[in-house]
């Protein structure tokens, strides 16, 4: 950018809200407590975690993200039709902002643009890239947990429509996922729109290798939560000691995650010790997956009717527009 056009660069709006702290040593220790040990996939995503996700996305076996980016690509014309000029894009968990600009591309004249995401670093930079690259739009980003309560900013004359792609509404358990879906209708106001990204279920065969691929970054993805316990914790995990297991169950339509033993060993987190038998299994992670039917019930039971849903030709992925019930 040219020193005259730094000079005039709109700055994108930033509201900070502060996320309560979360507590990882009280969350790992509760969940190593348990009978059956988990560890909350939220801790997932610090910068390392973040960093390996992002390398997920790329891999050859995980199929969603290359996926969905395609059904968008194909459809936004269609989709951009369905929203209607002069919207308000509310993204959930807008990261580093790259699908919406297929959106962002389509739309008649869009308002304002307002991402929402826990990190506040990588969200100011994210909406500032796109402010920078839309200069007409306002940007609004907002720093919360999405289950924090805040009001969005006032729309102006065209819809609201949340965006939130990427199938994470999958890494909640369905009632959750209906708690999240609810509290986001009553967020966004009757006849607000909710454009959404869903993971189909699927072989095992194609599953499995996504959520463990041959280069093993997925497997680090995991062991991350280890890492992260060694290192902001002072834990002793021996991230060797374990090993990264997916499983498609398919009768509950989840791939289930899990960091097996592979010895008797002990850890110590903080002032607790806790035993880890051979085989035995720490949870982190679900992937649940819907077909196209159950999904819309999910939604429906949430509190929004379905418009519109597009998939792709190999019957992958699919991507929802609801509206929210008056
Ligand atoms: C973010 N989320 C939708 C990913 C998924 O596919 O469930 C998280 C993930 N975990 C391992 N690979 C990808």
């Amino acid at each position: 950018m040219d020193p005259a056009a730094r000079h005039r660069r709109r700055r994108a709006i930033l509201h900070d809200l502060e996320p309560g702290a979360d507590d990882f040593l009280t969350a790992v220790t509760e969940g190593l407590s348990r009978a059956e040990k988990a560890l909350p996939h939220r801790f997932l995503y610090d910068a390392r975690g973040s960093a390996l996700f992002d390398r997920i996305t790329r891999l050859t076996e995980y199929y969603p993200t290359r996926t969905e980016i395609g059904i968008l690509r194909e459809q936004a014309g269609e989709i951009a039709e369905r929203l209607g000029p002069h919207v308000q894009l509310v993204e959930l968990g807008s990261g580093s902002s790259v699908k919406v600009r297929i959106l962002l591309d389509a739309l008649d004249q869009p308002h304002a643009y307002v991402p929402v995401d826990i990190s506040r670093e990588h969200l100011a930079g994210a909406a500032q890239a796109i402010q920078d690259d839309y200069p007409e739009l306002q940007v609004e980003a907002i720093a919360a947990d999405f289950a924090q309560p805040f009001e969005l900013p006032a729309r102006g004359a065209g819809r609201r429509v949340a965006f939130y792609p990427g199938s994470s509404v999958g890494n909640f358990p369905p009632a959750e996922a209906e708690a999240f879906l609810r509290l986001w209708a009553k967020r966004l106001g009757p006849r607000a729109l909710m454009l959404i990204g869903v993971d189909l279920p699927k072989g095992a065969e194609v599953l499995e290798p996504a959520y463990d691929d041959a280069q093993g970054v997925t497997a680090a993805f995991s062991l991350n939560l280890l890492a992260r316990a060694n290192r902001e914790l002072g834990a002793d995990f021996d991230l060797a000691a374990f090993r990264h297991e997916a499983r498609w169950i398919e009768a509950e339509g989840r791939v289930a995650i899990h960091l097996r033993s592979l010895a008797d060993q002990a850890v110590t987190v903080g002032r607790n010790r806790f035993a880890l038998r051979e085989g035995e299994r720490i949870h982190v992670e679900d992937s649940w997956k819907y077909g196209l039917e159950d999904f819309r019930r999910l939604a429906s039971a949430a509190g929004y009717r379905s418009l519109d849903v597009w998939t792709d030709a190999g019957g992958l992925f699919s991507v929802h527009l609801l509206e929210v019930d008056a």
